[in-house]
């Protein structure tokens, strides 16, 4: 939700800028801006993509070594030239740029109204500078102690820069419930939402935490809280490359990370047991032993695709580890006084590790005394740092805003804790562990194998793509993923499409089925698989178009699908882990044949940093 980059140092600041804000694009592309001082403030923004507000600059003054810029994702004001980022102060002396909503906005500007201050935008945010030059006024506060007097003023959720004209050595950031990272380079500075546009500069970053307030003066950085107490930064060193977070040949990152799967769940596996010995190794979670053996519920709680995963954790736990599980979205947790325990593990899966939602649950469920486990792509996020425990899925940088390999790599990891805690609860043998991590093992190679399927589903695309709407359906573990696949359709291709469990389908949504409608069934060979065929049936009779995904040497289902998609045999709880596949490909290639944004799709944004 809108990024944040800003420089100091002795580099000419627009490039660094531009380039940071193309690796942000993901967080929200309604607009663009930067700021750069260079004697005079000159500020430059544009409705539209980074593109547009490179096109809009061509020929400008675009000199200065202090600068920042911005892509926003509209909360406040609709996305035109006006509410685009930066916004500045009354006399034009202070720029700002923000990520999050600032609540109390209308009251501020209310006052500021009547101090005699007048406003070009309809943000939020530009109430904030007018904040800061109207208290700086007054008391005669340097700029540092302005911004932090202005925050004391402010609620919600902010991650800010700020730079002014009068003070050419000062950047200041500043975060509460947004992201915001410092990087430190040799005699440079670096502020951003996240690393990416800064670690082809530098590895050494520090996180600021809620409520602290980072200030870069004369070529050195001091962090204090909003409270004025002095912080010491964590300086740490990233192991994120430069190749990660670019596309590697492919046309789309979405396609880069649909394909990377094979290597991202078998990172996120990847020594956490060990299929010999039938053992489960998750550090983080070893203090927690005696917690798990003896936990009476887990609540899950995500939200999107999070939330799928969400849903195949809770057949894993209560399949494998026979723990009651409930699955919340994050939002309706949050807001619906719920009922949790001491003796309740909640369980906050997020890509992103910034979702507001989720980390608001996660404050809930904490204040009532439940033990929280994060389990996060982001590292250093702020999910994680919320959490008592929890593990990384090691999928690396997600940048195409329909998430792909974070769903497979959570559902992975969800799946080596549910045998985990299947065991220390004597739910489990050894050797159900041994037998269940070797086909674990084998999944990355399962999962290749089905990445073949894209031709055909080119194909598929070719005949869809004019569809209007689109049926998931899916039994027991299929359910989950007949959601995701839904999901992944209408946010890239704005088909409208629906997930459903098979079953359900009678009870209303069979009224939709004519020859015009395209169902995709999971009908892979499991418990379930002659239920499922009996609900095919049914689509069939009301003359329904069937796309399967189907076992590997499968016949019944063929004599009756228009068209199957076989896939690699697993066990019926892995099974998530491939049949997914297609169903990305398929929401890829149709977004692309309708001459979608894939990467970037209308209305939506990769880290969900507001209600
Ligand atoms: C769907 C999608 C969203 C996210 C949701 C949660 O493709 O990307 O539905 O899954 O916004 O985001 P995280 O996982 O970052 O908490």
């Amino acid at each position: 939700m809108c990024g944040i980059v800003a420089y100091i140092g002795h580099r000419e600041a627009y490039p660094i800028l531009i380039k940071g804000l193309k690796r942000l694009e993901y967080r929200g592309y309604d607009s663009a801006g930067v700021a750069l001082l260079n004697g005079d403030l000159n500020i430059y923004k544009k409705k539209g993509k980074v593109a547009d507000l490179e096109d809009a600059v061509k020929g400008k003054d675009v000199k200065g070594s202090l600068g920042m810029g911005h892509t926003r994702w509209a909360t406040h004001g609709e996305p035109n030239d006006v509410n685009s980022h930066p916004h500045l102060s009354q006399n034009g002396d202070i720029a700002i740029i923000h990520n999050g909503i600032i609540e109390n906005y209308a009251t501020l500007k209310e006052a500021l109204i009547e101090r005699g201050h007048s406003f070009l935008s309809d943000t939020d945010t530009e109430v904030l500078a007018h904040l800061i030059e109207d208290i700086q006024k007054n008391t005669g506060a340097p700029l540092e102690e302005s911004v932090r007097l202005a925050l004391n003023e402010v609620v919600g959720a902010y991650a800010i820069v700020i730079i002014s004209k009068n003070d050419p050595t000062k950047l200041i950031g500043a975060r509460k419930g947004s992201p915001l990272v410092v990087g430190l380079g040799d005699g440079e500075y670096f502020m951003a939402s996240d690393a990416t546009p800064i670690i082809e500069y530098t590895k050494n970053v520090t996180y600021l935490n809620d409520n602290e307030i980072a200030f870069i003066k004369e070529g050195k950085l001091s962090v204090k809280t909003i409270d004025n107490v002095e912080k010491t930064p964590y300086i740490q060193t990233l192991e994120l490359n430069l190749e990660a977070i670019e596309k590697g040949g492919y046309e789309h990152f979405m396609l880069k990370e649909i394909h990377e799967q094979p290597r991202s769940i078998y990172d996120s596996i990847r020594g956490r047991f060990d299929p010999t010995l039938g053992s489960f190794a998750m550090r983080s979670l070893k203090e927690y032993e005696g917690k798990i053996k003896n936990l009476k519920r887990i609540i899950i709680v995500g939200c999107g695709t999070s939330w799928h995963a969400g849903l195949v954790g809770e057949y894993l736990f209560e399949d494998i580890a026979r723990i009651p599980v409930e699955v919340e979205y994050a939002s309706e947790f949050r807001y619906r006084n719920p009922v949790i325990n001491e003796d309740d593990l909640v369980i906050a899966i997020s890509q992103s590790g910034e979702t507001a939602d989720t980390l608001a649950a996660i404050e809930l469920a904490k204040e009532k005394g439940a033990t929280i486990f994060g389990l996060c792509n982001v590292v250093g996020s702020s999910i994680p740092r919320a959490s008592h425990a929890g593990a990384y899925t090691h999928a690396g940088p997600e940048i195409g805003v329909a998430s792909t390999k974070a769903f497979t790599a959570q559902v992975a990891v969800l799946t080596l804790w549910a045998f985990g805690f299947a065991e220390l609860r004597g739910k489990a043998t050894k050797n159900d562990l041994r037998n269940a991590f070797a086909e674990l093992e084998s999944i990355p190679q399962k999962v290749e194998k089905t990445l073949k399927c894209e031709e055909q589903i080119i194909e598929l695309a070719k005949i869809f793509k004019n569809s209007h709407n689109f049926l998931y359906l899916g039994r027991g573990y299929g359910f989950p993923v007949a959601l995701e696949g839904a999901l992944k359709l209408k946010e890239i291709s704005y088909i409208h499409a629906e997930g459903y469990p098979a079953a359900e389908m009678k009870h209303g949504p069979i009224a939709l089925i004519d020859a015009e409608m395209p169902v995709v069934v999971i009908a892979t060979k499991n418990d379930i698989y002659e239920k499922v065929i009996s609900n095919i049936q049914e689509v069939k009779a009301r003359k329904g178009k069937i796309i399967a995904v189907v076992t590997e040497g499968d016949d019944k289902v063929k004599k009756m699908a228009d068209y199957c998609i076989e896939i690699p045999e697993t066990k019926e709880y892995l099974e998530p882990l491939i049949a997914t596949i297609p169903l990305q490909l398929l929401s890829y290639h149709i977004a692309v044949l309708r001459g979608c944004n894939v990467d970037q799709p209308r209305n939506l944004a990769k880290s969900v940093t507001v209600e």
